[in-house]
C-alpha cells in the first residue's frame, strides 16, 4: 500500500462513517429484509436502494462508526405491479417503514429496472404489429435488430393511464460489433406496456429506408492511426499529493468525502477548506440530482423522447468501470462502488470513482517589465470524476479543486448520438444532418446540480449580483460608470432567478453572520454556465415535468425529504412535482440553511463532426472565494522545482 492511502475501503467489513457508500453486505441485508416482509417476496424487483443520509445538523453524522443506518428502498412487485418503499435499518435488518404507495392511490412508477431491458426487447420482437412494420421496412430477419427501452414521459394518453410504459426504438445492426444508431428503423415507434407485459401500439407513421452507410469506429475499422504523436507521459516519481482514508480525500487544504448511489452518482459531502490551520467548510453535499434530455423534433414517433437520467434511470446504477491510461492519466486512485441489482444481489463496480491531480498551466504571474524579474507559479487541480453510460450517450461527471479556493464542475458529454432519416438533399428544421441519409434530432442535456451550502457554517443566504451601467448625467458625466447592485433573495417567492449575460450576473452564497477582515459578509461566489435554458414550451409535457430546467438557479429552504427538483418518482410523471411544489410554502430564505439548484446544459444541433461518435463537448460551472480569503490564498504554492524548470 502506498502511503498516500491511509486505509483503503473494505467492502466486508461494517461502514465506519454514516456517509460512507453502501456496502454489499448493507444492500444483501436489506434486500433480504424487504423479501421476508414481503407478502409475496420473491416476486419483488428492486428498483432502486438508496442510503437515508442523517439531515444536515443530525447528531448521527457524528457518530464514526455509526451504530446503525437507514436504507430507502423501492421494490417493483411483478404480479401486483405495485409501487413500494421499505426503510430497512442495517445491520439489524429490521423494516422500520413500509408504504405501499399504489394500494394507497399514489402514481410512483420506480425508476426503469435493467431487467425490464431485456422482457421489452423480448416483447417487442414477438409483436405481430412490429414485426409487420418492421417487414415494411424490409426487414425480414429480427435478430439484429437492437431495441432501445426509453422512458415513456406523460402526455395525458387515456389507454396509458396508470400503467407503466416505455417506448421502444429499433435500430438494424449488421452484427453485434456494428453501431446501429447508423440505421434506424425510423418512422415507427412502439408503445411497450410493462404493467401488463404487452406491446401497446406501434405507431407506424411513415414508411422510410433503412440508412445503409456503416458507421463504426471501434478498434480496427479500417482508419489508419496518425503516426505523429510522441509518447507524453505523466511521472510522479513520489506518487500524488493527496491522501484517501477509506472515502475521505484531503489534498492541498482541501478535504471532503465522497460516496456513490445508485440515483446521483458520486456525491461530495462536507468541502472543507483548511485556511491557514482553520478548518472553514464550504459546502455541506453537492451531487447532481436530475437531467433530462428533451428533444425537439414534434413528429409521431419523436416528440415523446425526454428522458431524466436521474431520476428514471440512475447515474450510479450506469456508472461505468474505468480503465488506466485511458480515462484517466496520471497517478490515480479508483473507488470500487457497490449497487443493487434487479433482484437485490450487490454488485460491484470496480473503479467507478476516478481520483487524481493534474497540472493545470499558470496559477499567477507578475514580470516586472521596468528591471527584470518573473514569478510563477503552477497550478494544479484535484480531479474526481466518474462516467455514467445512459443509453446510446457516455456523460463524465468531474469536480476539480484548485490551489486558490476554486471549486470547478464540469459535464463531458459523448457517445452517440440518436439518429433519424433524412433523404440525401432534404431538409428538416427539426434535424442535423450527420451522413449521407442521416441525421440528429435537434435537443438539450439539462442538468440540476444540487449544492448545500455552508459557506462558514449552515446559516447561508443567497445574493444576486449585477453589473449595471449608470445613465449619463452629473453624477457619470462620460458615461463609464459601473455599479455593482446587490439584491437578496429573501423567500421562495424569489427564489427563482434568471441568468443575465447583459449584465454578468453571477450569485453569492454568504454568511452574514462571519464577516472577513473588511467588514463584509465571507461569501462564494457562483458564476453560472452560460446557457440557453429549456426550449420546450412552459407548457409542454417535459416542461411541466422538468421546469428545474426551465431557470438556471434556484434557492429553498433545507428540508431532508426535498431531495429531487422533478420529484422522488420523474418517470411517467405528469409533472409539478418538486421544486415548483416545496417552494409554494414561501420560506424564509434569509441566514437559513438553504439549497441552491443550479441547472444548466448545452443545446445540441448534431453536426457531422458528431457522427460516428461525438467528441466531447463540456458545460459547467464555477464556485470562487469572494471575501472568503483575505487576499490570494495561493501565495505559498511553492515555485515550480521540475528537471527543465523556467528558472
Ligand atoms: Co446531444
Amino acid at each position: 500500500m502506498s502511503d498516500y492511502i491511509a486505509r483503503v475501503f473494505d467492502p466486508e467489513a461494517p461502514p465506519s462513517h454514516p456517509l460512507d457508500s453502501l456496502t454489499p453486505g448493507e444492500i444483501r441485508t436489506a434486500a433480504t429484509a424487504v423479501r421476508a416482509q414481503a407478502s409475496d417476496g420473491k416476486d419483488l424487483l428492486f428498483s432502486l436502494m438508496l442510503l437515508e443520509e442523517p439531515p444536515r445538523g443530525d447528531d448521527r453524522l457524528l457518530e464514526s462508526p455509526p451504530r446503525e443506518r437507514r436504507i430507502r428502498v423501492v421494490t417493483l412487485n411483478q404480479s401486483s405491479r405495485h409501487t413500494e418503499e421499505w426503510t430497512v435499518v442495517v445491520p439489524s435488518g429490521q423494516v422500520v417503514g413500509h408504504e405501499d404507495l399504489t394500494a394507497q392511490g399514489i402514481t410512483a412508477q420506480p425508476p426503469i429496472i435493467v431487467d425490464e431491458f431485456m422482457d421489452v426487447e423480448r416483447i417487442v420482437k414477438e409483436s405481430p404489429d412490429w414485426q409487420a412494420a418492421v417487414r415494411r421496412r424490409g426487414v425480414e430477419d429480427f435478430e439484429l435488430i437492437q431495441v432501445d427501452p426509453m422512458s415513456g414521459g406523460n402526455f395525458g394518453f387515456e389507454n396509458e393511464k396508470g400503467l407503466r410504459i416505455i417506448r421502444a426504438v429499433s435500430y438494424l445492426a449488421r452484427n453485434k460489433e456494428d453501431n446501429a444508431y447508423a440505421h434506424p428503423i425510423d418512422g415507427m415507434v412502439t408503445y411497450v406496456d410493462l404493467t401488463n407485459m404487452r406491446v401497446l401500439a406501434v405507431v407506424d407513421d411513415e414508411v422510410f429506408p433503412i440508412p445503409q452507410e456503416d458507421s463504426n469506429f471501434h478498434d480496427d475499422n479500417g482508419i489508419s492511426p496518425r503516426l505523429d504523436l510522441k509518447p507524453l507521459e505523466i511521472h510522479q516519481p513520489e506518487g500524488p499529493s493527496f491522501k484517501v482514508d477509506g472515502w475521505e480525500v484531503s489534498w492541498q487544504k482541501w478535504s471532503f468525502r465522497v460516496s456513490m448511489n445508485a440515483r446521483e452518482g458520486m456525491v461530495l459531502h462536507d468541502i472543507v477548506y483548511d485556511d491557514e490551520g482553520t478548518k472553514r467548510s464550504i459546502l455541506s453535499r453537492a451531487a447532481f440530482a436530475e437531467m433530462v434530455v428533451p428533444y425537439g423534433d414534434p413528429r409521431p414517433s419523436h416528440f415523446w423522447r425526454s428522458a431524466f437520467d436521474v431520476g428514471e434511470y440512475g447515474l450510479g446504477a450506469l456508472a461505468n468501470s474505468l480503465t488506466l491510461g485511458c480515462d484517466c492519466l496520471g497517478s490515480i486512485y479508483y473507488f470500487d462502488t457497490y449497487m443493487c441489482d434487479g433482484q437485490g444481489e450487490p454488485y460491484t463496480l470496480e473503479r467507478s470513482i476516478c481520483l487524481h491531480e493534474e497540472d493545470f498551466g499558470v496559477l499567477w504571474r507578475g514580470a516586472n517589465w521596468r528591471y527584470g524579474g518573473n514569478w510563477v507559479r503552477r497550478t494544479r487541480r484535484l480531479v474526481i470524476s466518474f462516467w455514467a453510460t445512459v443509453g446510446n450517450y457516455d456523460y463524465g461527471f468531474f469536480w476539480y479543486f484548485y490551489q486558490d479556493g476554486t471549486i470547478e464542475c464540469e459535464v463531458k458529454l459523448t457517445g452517440i448520438i440518436q439518429t433519424a432519416y433524412l433523404a440525401p438533399g432534404d431538409y428538416s428544421p427539426y434535424l442535423g444532418r450527420v451522413a449521407p441519409e442521416l441525421a440528429g434530432q435537434h435537443h438539450q442535456h439539462m442538468f440540476c446540480v444540487r449544492l448545500d451550502p455552508a459557506v462558514d457554517g449552515p446559516l447561508n443566504s443567497v445574493v444576486e449580483v449585477d453589473a449595471v451601467p449608470v445613465p449619463m448625467g452629473p453624477e457619470n458625466p462620460h458615461g463609464n460608470a459601473i455599479r455593482k447592485v446587490t439584491t437578496v433573495v429573501e423567500r421562495e417567492s424569489q427564489g427563482r432567478r434568471d441568468t443575465n449575460l447583459g449584465s454578468a450576473r453571477t450569485w453569492q452564497i454568504i454568511n452574514e453572520a462571519q464577516s472577513n477582515d473588511f467588514g463584509s459578509p465571507v461569501a462564494f461566489k457562483l458564476s453560472p454556465a452560460q446557457t440557453a435554458m429549456m426550449i420546450a414550451d412552459a407548457d409542454s409535457s417535459v416542461a411541466r415535468r422538468a421546469t428545474f430546467a426551465k431557470t438556471a438557479v434556484w434557492v429553498t429552504r433545507y428540508s431532508p425529504d426535498e431531495r429531487f427538483p422533478s420529484g422522488d418518482y420523474p418517470n411517467l410523471s405528469s409533472g409539478g412535482d418538486g421544486l415548483v411544489s416545496w417552494m409554494k410554502q414561501d420560506r424564509e430564505l434569509h441566514q437559513q440553511p438553504i439549497v441552491v439548484w443550479h441547472s444548466f446544459g448545452t443545446t445540441h444541433f448534431a453536426r457531422p463532426e458528431d457522427w460516428p461518435v461525438m467528441p466531447v463537448e463540456r458545460i459547467g460551472f464555477m464556485l470562487k472565494p469572494f471575501g472568503f480569503f483575505r487576499r490570494n490564498p495561493a501565495l505559498d504554492v511553492p515555485t515550480p522545482e521540475s528537471k527543465d524548470s523556467c528558472h
